[in-house]
């Protein structure tokens, strides 16, 4: 399945500390492959844990890669994002909210993920409203992470936000949510 998925080991040690009835976010889920990946971590491991995917299926934008996929799909790749999660055998485990990511969010209570991923637009200004947005609805002792730390403006939005707080396991960032 084609994606952009570089962080299994990250997700391999979330999949050890998640617990039963625990809930995780991924924002910006494209195709579905880095979500399979911990879903199916979490099933191997016996783990009962609920998935949010928040995606607004139509790629992101100024991303020339995403075109061609998006075309392919009408305009929209949810129905291939169904498709992929049926076929894994994880769609009983997960929501999909289909929508931008902060507006997203708001459908979300406040400490009740134990993860917040995010992995949607990359811009600066996009990164720092989603980790705004999302680091409230993570709970104590949970994670919020994001994906491409190496791009120069996901960086500096990471590091302006959440200074010196922010860990680094490339090419993933995250804090532990106290
Ligand atoms: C890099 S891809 C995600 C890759 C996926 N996590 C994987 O590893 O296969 C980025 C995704 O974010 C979505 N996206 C971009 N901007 C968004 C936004 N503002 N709100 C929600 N989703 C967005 C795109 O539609 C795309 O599916």
């Amino acid at each position: 399945m084609p994606g952009y998925f570089n962080f299994w080991p990250f997700y391999e040690i979330i999949a050890r500390r998640l617990k039963d009835g625990d809930t995780v976010a991924e924002i910006g889920v494209w195709l579905g492959r880095s979500i399979i990946y911990l879903a199916q971590a979490c099933q191997r491991l016996g783990k009962n844990v609920r998935f949010i995917a928040v995606d607004t299926f139509t790629g992101e934008k100024d991303q020339s890669e995403h075109k061609l996929t998006v075309e392919k799909y009408g305009g929209n790749f949810r129905n291939g994002f169904e498709e992929n999660i049926a076929r894994c055998g994880i769609a009983d485990m997960l929501t999909i909210i289909e929508g931008e990511s902060c507006a997203s969010a708001r459908a979300i209570g406040n400490s009740t993920l134990a993860l917040a991923f995010i992995d949607a637009a990359h811009d600066y200004e996009s990164v720092k409203n989603d980790i705004l947005a999302w680091l409230p609805k993570v709970k104590p002792g949970g994670i919020l992470a994001g994906h491409d730390l190496q791009y120069e403006p996901v960086r500096k939005a990471v590091c302006d936000v959440l200074g010196n707080k922010m860990k680094e396991a490339h090419p993933v960032w995250f804090i532990e949510v106290k």
